[in-house]
């Protein structure tokens, strides 16, 4: 048995994908034993607790630095046997702690085909730049931005008329199959990281 925790600051409909997958039996020996936000108002944590599961809004304005809040969340963390953190739309960069803590047992969803568009509005700066082929990517957690070992990426077409919306739409479907199937591949011990690169068992 696999025990997740997500980290969401928001909306939480990827929480909501890994949550639904496991509940359908797509991903199992696996259980969400704690949701952590660091915005009270997040209704990605609000769908945690109205599921009865363990939820934890962790306030950023009560700590001095970034590595004191990260300590918090370790320490909620590692009291709950955690073995993998799902970060699913959550706005907080991480510490080197907290990355050196779970290395290679964190994973991000990411709203592009990284390298391409990483930070902020990734669908709105691959419509600016005008490529033709944008997607999502999950990828583990290092210590840069939006920068980790890629576990499973997915393209999406643009078109010429897509609005900023459209292209978000299109690209958050796909994103709701490659994480719970990143998950579901890490809960099944099939991902193994060498450097940059993550060899995937299908066998
Ligand atoms: C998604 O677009 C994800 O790729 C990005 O943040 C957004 C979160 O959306 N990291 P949600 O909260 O999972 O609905």
């Amino acid at each position: 048995m696999k025990n997740i925790a997500v980290l969401l600051s928001g909306r939480g409909s990827n929480f909501k994908a890994i949550y639904n997958s496991i509940e359908a039996g797509y991903i199992v020996n696996a259980r969400i034993k704690a949701v952590v936000s660091n915005k009270a108002e997040a209704p990605g944590l609000q769908f945690a607790k109205d599921r009865c599961l363990s939820s934890y809004f962790v306030n950023p304005s009560e700590f001095e630095s970034r590595t004191a809040y990260d300590t918090e969340i370790i320490d909620i963390l590692k009291s709950k046997g955690i073995d993998l953190v799902c970060l699913a739309g959550y706005m907080r960069l991480l510490s080197a702690k907290f990355v050196d803590t779970f290395k290679n047992r964190i994973m991000n969803i990411h709203p592009s085909l990284l390298p391409a568009f990483p930070g902020l509005n990734a669908q709105k700066q691959a419509l600016e730049y005008g490529v033709k082929i944008s997607g999502c990517t999950v990828h583990f957690v290092d210590k840069e931005l939006d920068h980790g070992p890629i576990i499973l990426q997915k393209a999406v077409e643009i078109k010429g008329n897509d609005t900023v919306k459209d292209v978000s739409e299109r690209i958050l479907i796909e994103e709701h199959k490659i994480y719970p199937e990143a998950v579901r591949l890490f809960v099944e011990n099939r991902l193994t990281v060498n450097n940059r690169k993550v060899s995937i068992d299908y066998s």
